[in-house]
Parts: structure tokens; C-alpha cells; sequence
């Protein structure tokens, strides 16, 4: 297999479902970034048969409240001095940003420009947040 070499100060994203790892790069903007940053793609796991994985070489804490929404499962480790420190437990996000459009077509922030629109989690269960605008139930 392509060994890629342990990273000495990052985060990695690791146990990402096989196939979804390019599309949390894009969510993240980590082609935005200036740090190092691998995406490896079909790695064998027992686990899970296959998964993706993300490692970026950074002195940044990047914010990765997100990824409770788009994945719980997805395991967030702290590297530093070129050891695992702290694995992440994620949890859904009370508030979003940017990920979410509202799903209400006569919504204000559908017809006009509104940036960064906030949705405010309302049912855990069902994952459901709502729009600061309008108040409709809106899941991603
Ligand atoms: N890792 C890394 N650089 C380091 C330390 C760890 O890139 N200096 C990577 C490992 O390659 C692994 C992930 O970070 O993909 C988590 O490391 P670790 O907890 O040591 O591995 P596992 O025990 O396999 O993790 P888990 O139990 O979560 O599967
Ligand atoms: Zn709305």
C-alpha cells in the first residue's frame, strides 16, 4: 500500500465512508488552505471494508463542528509532537452555517443575496434545524 508518513503537529479525519472523503474536502474548503493536506481514498479497514481518510498538517485548530452534521461517525484526531493526543467525539451542532440552504422556495434567502444564513438545530431526532429567517424545518 502508499505509505503516507505520520504527520508531527495536524488533524486527522480518519474512518470516513468509503467515497466521501472528496466531498468533505470540498465542504471543509481544505482546497483553501494553505497547509499540507492528503486525501487517501479507498483504504482497506476491517471495520468498514473500505474508508477515506484526511490528514492535515496544520498549527491551526480548525473547526470541525460541522462534521457532526454531515457525519458522526467520522473520528477527529489531535496530533501533536508526532503523536495521537485526543480523538473528538462529535455531536450534532446546535448551530450551522454555510452547509444548509433553506427549504421554503419563498424563503427571503432563496430570491436575495443572504450570507451565512444560521440554522438553529430544533429536533435531534430527526435532525431537522431552522432557518433564523423564516423558521421552516430545513435537514440537509
Ligand atoms: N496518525 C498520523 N500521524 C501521527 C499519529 C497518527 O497520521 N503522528 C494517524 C494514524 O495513521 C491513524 C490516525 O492518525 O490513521 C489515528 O491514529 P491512532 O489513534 O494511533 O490509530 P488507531 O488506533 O488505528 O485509531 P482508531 O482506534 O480510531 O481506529
Ligand atoms: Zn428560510
Amino acid at each position: 500500500m502508499i505509505n503516507v508518513s505520520k504527520i508531527k503537529k495536524g488533524i486527522v479525519l480518519d474512518h470516513i465512508n468509503e467515497g466521501q472523503g472528496y466531498k468533505l474536502f470540498s465542504q471543509l474548503k481544505l482546497d483553501e488552505i494553505e497547509d499540507v493536506v492528503v486525501l487517501l481514498r479507498n483504504i482497506p479497514s476491517r471495520k468498514m471494508g473500505k474508508k477515506d481518510l484526511i490528514k492535515i498538517e496544520t498549527d491551526l485548530l480548525l473547526d470541525f463542528t460541522v462534521l457532526g452534521l454531515i457525519d458522526p461517525d467520522i473520528t477527529v484526531n489531535i496530533i501533536e509532537n508526532g503523536e495521537m493526543v485526543r480523538k473528538i467525539k462529535l455531536q450534532l451542532p446546535e448551530k450551522v452555517t454555510d452547509i444548509m440552504k433553506c427549504k421554503n422556495p419563498r424563503c427571503i434567502t432563496n430570491y436575495e443575496k443572504v450570507r451565512h444564513v444560521e440554522f438553529t438545530l430544533s429536533d435531534p431526532q430527526k435532525r431537522e434545524y431552522r432557518c433564523e429567517y423564516c423558521d421552516s424545518p430545513t435537514s440537509l
